[in-house]
């Protein structure tokens, strides 16, 4: 149950990220609603398969998402990606425990889906850390590892000569490439951007 402790410290860490006053000293709730707009349309607009509609359904289910600076929406949605992964876990598990159902392809390729998921949960806790200490190259390669990782759990499923069994888990995949790639798309962002400071301390100057 690691994973709890880790949201709720996470959790405490939004929390305190969101209270504190971001980039141009603006107060958080200032920032324009129109941020998540633009975010969603402007990846949508360089690749074709960000979902305009995934992204802005997804980050506008958070209600910070409404009141915070790229960074912020960065972390949302790394944090969604995490939660869903999680949860992937446990379906996977149910699906293995369901008994019978798979046959032995099926189970040896959900076996396969299950450590890569492990794999994924803890990368993308790795990849929160290192974007918090704004090491965006880093953040940047590990979310892209996770979105690789999708794919070959996906593709676990086509066998060696194409299509064998169908996926039990295409929208699990689905929705984490998704959000991964809401995460990437924000991280290219800010790389673009001149930096402010990451304001997650108490002191101001
Ligand atoms: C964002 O887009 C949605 C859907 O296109 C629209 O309904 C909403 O008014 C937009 N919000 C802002 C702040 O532009
Ligand atoms: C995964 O994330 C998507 C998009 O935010 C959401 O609709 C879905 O309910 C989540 N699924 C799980 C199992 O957490």
């Amino acid at each position: 149950m690691w994973h709890f402790s880790f949201f709720s410290f996470s959790f405490c860490f939004l929390l305190f990220f969101f209270l504190v006053p971001h980039q141009n000293g603006s107060p958080v709730g200032t920032i324009s609603a129109d941020l998540l707009n633009q975010t969603c349309k402007k990846c949508a607009d360089e690749s074709t398969i960000f979902s305009y509609n995934f992204c802005l359904t997804s980050l506008q289910a958070i209600p910070v998402s409404h009141a915070t600076n790229l960074q912020g929406l960065a972390i949302v949605a790394m944090e969604l990606a995490l939660e869903n992964a999680t949860n992937t876990v446990s379906t996977i598990k149910e699906l293995l425990n369901g008994g019978g159902a798979f046959d032995p392809f099926s189970i040896a390729c959900l076996e396969g889906c299950l450590e890569i998921y492990l794999d994924v949960v803890s990368r993308l806790v790795n990849s929160i850390g290192v974007f918090l200490s704004e090491n965006y190259d880093t953040a940047d390669a590990w979310v892209s590892a996770v979105m690789d990782e999708t794919a070959t759990c996906e593709g676990g499923f086509k066998g060696e000569e194409g299509a064998i069994v169908p996926s039990p888990l295409t929208k699990e995949n689905y929705n984490l490439f998704q959000l991964c790639d809401i995460a990437l798309c924000i991280i290219h962002l800010l790389t673009l951007i001149p930096q402010a400071p990451l304001q997650v301390g108490c002191v101001a100057p």
